[in-house]
This record gives C-alpha cells, structure tokens and sequence, in this order.
C-alpha cells in the first residue's frame, strides 16, 4: 500500500505521448508525401515531356524567363524529407522487438490470435526495415544528385542499376504508407463515425484499394522508365533537353553524368574528325 501511495506521487512523464504524437505527425507527412511523390512520378506514362514539365517546374524554372533551373530547389526538399524520414525511422525504432526471442514471442502470438490489425503491425515492422537502407539509399542519391529528368532517371533505373532497389523500395513503401495511414486513423480515432466496427471495415477497403492502385501507378512507371533507360544507355547522362543552354549549362554545374556525357561527345566529335 505504501508503495502504491510512493508511486502515485511520481510524476507522469509526458515523453512517451509526446513521442508517439511525433511519430504519428511525421508518418502521416511521409505517407501523403509518398502518395504526392508516386502521382507525380507517374506522369513519366503521359511521356517524357509531362515528367520533364513537372521536373522543370520542381527546379523552378517558372521564376525566370530564360527557363533557368534551380537543382538546389530540388536538394532542400529532399533535405527536409530526409531529415523527417530519419525521425520516423528513430521514433519507429522504440517498437521494434529487440531480440530474437522478442520476435519468437510476437510470431507465436500473432499466429494463435490471427487478428488482422495485429498481422498488419506486423508487416509494418518488416517493410519499415526494408526502407531503412532502400530508402536511405535513394535519398542520398537524390540529394547528391538533385537534377530530374526523363533520361536522367531512366538512366539511373538502368544504366546505375537502380532499379532491383526501386523494384524492393516501391512494395515496401506502398504497403508501408497505405497500412500506416490506415493505422493512424484507428489510432487517433478519425473517420470513426457511430460505428467504429463498420467503418473499421470501410476503411480496410479503401485501403486495400489505396495499396492497388498506387502499387499499379508504381510498377507501370517502373516499366516506362526501365523501357527509356534500356533504349537510352548508349547516350548515359545526356538530357532530354540537351538543346537547351541555358538547362543544359545550369545541369552541367550540378550533375557529373552531364559533365561526363559532355566529354564522350566532344571526343566522339574528335575521332570523327581524326579519321
Ligand atoms: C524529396 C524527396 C524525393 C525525391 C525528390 C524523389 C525523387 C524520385 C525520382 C525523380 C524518381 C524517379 C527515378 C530517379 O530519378 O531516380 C523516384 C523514384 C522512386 N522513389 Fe523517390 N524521391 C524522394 C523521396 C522518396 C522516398 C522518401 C521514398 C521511399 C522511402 C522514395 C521511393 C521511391 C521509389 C520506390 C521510386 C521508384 C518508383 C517506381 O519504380 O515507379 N522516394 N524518386
């Protein structure tokens, strides 16, 4: 009794809910942000030139009349992107089972209980793993190299042997954001409305069929852009609006393939010469 009285007396901390709030407000940023990233990465299946408009308008070439492109544009989202998936992924940490006999303990568990939410926590915990070193991977390459562009990134799919990584990355992501997104309305309770039992299977619905079609946009793209990429490997690093100056010039500061492609071309031109 008197330990329960000692105990009453310490103070709460608010840490842990505060925790959890910052995970949930970074996912939820992260989830609608991979749903806005896939959509626009899909306009690669209007064609080049929808991708390539998009990606101008991203290096925002709207700000001066000669079209000048700003990679650093690019590099400062992919910063605060970055950093915000590194407090997801350390915030997400706390809650995975630290050691074998952790996970031998959830497994058994999940398998006698056989509860759908408790399965999707599950999948959660794995596809959270993958994207730790996929994800990583393609954000630094990113912020290494922040120019966008229709050869560019289908070179990159190809020609840097991106794409078993994207291939990975793209499953893992779009089940990671849809069930969480799913996960955080039954958490905070949103869309619940009267009855929380059938919204609850409303809500499964609309998330399986989140999952499908953005995993369809994802793996249509991935197919467009290995299609370029294979079609464009003997020009590596050249742009789709190589006839441009003032881009071409602008890229050629920020990108190396740009600055190697450049080389191969004026040797190309010198051996045609020299014979
Ligand atoms: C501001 C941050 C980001 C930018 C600017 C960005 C940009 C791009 C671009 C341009 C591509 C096309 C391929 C390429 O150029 O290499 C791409 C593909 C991809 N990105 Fe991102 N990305 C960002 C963040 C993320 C994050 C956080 C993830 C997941 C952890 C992610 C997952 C993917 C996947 C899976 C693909 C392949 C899509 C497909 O195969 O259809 N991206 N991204």
């Amino acid at each position: 009794m008197e330990k329960l009285i000692i105990n009453d007396k310490i103070k709460k901390s608010r840490v842990p809910a505060r925790l959890d709030l910052t995970q949930s407000a970074t996912g939820l940023f992260l989830g609608l942000f991979m749903w806005a990233h896939m959509i626009l990465i899909s306009s690669i299946l209007l064609g080049k030139g929808s991708f390539n408009f998009i990606a101008r308008f991203m290096e925002l070439s709207f700000i001066s009349s000669s079209g000048k492109v700003h990679p650093s544009a690019v590099f400062f989202a992919v910063l605060i992107v970055f950093t915000i998936f590194i407090i997801h992924a350390a915030l997400g940490i706390r809650k995975f089972p630290i050691s074998w006999k952790e996970h031998a303990i959830f497994r058994s568990q999940m398998k006698m209980l056989n509860h759908t939410d408790t399965n999707l926590w599950y999948i959660q915990v794995v596809t959270a793993f993958i994207m730790f070193f996929l994800g990583s991977v393609h954000l630094y390459i990113m912020l290494t190299h922040p120019h966008i562009d229709p050869f560019i990134s289908a070179d990159r799919f190809v020609s840097s042997s991106m794409w078993p990584l994207y291939l990975v990355l793209l499953f893992a992501v779009e089940l990671h954001a849809t069930i969480g997104i799913y996960r955080l309305c039954m958490k905070w309770g949103w869309f619940a409305g009267k009855d929380a039992r059938k919204s609850r299977g409303k809500m499964k619905t609309i998330k399986n069929r989140l999952t499908i079609f953005f995993l369809t946009l994802g793996i249509l793209s991935f197919l467009v852009f290995v299609i370029i990429g294979i079609g464009h490997r003997h020009n590596v690093g050249q742009l789709y609006m190589s006839d441009h100056p003032v881009i071409e010039k602008t890229i050629q500061n920020h990108d190396t393939a740009a600055v190697q492609h450049e080389a191969k071309t004026v040797q190309n031109e010198k051996n045609t010469h020299e014979e």
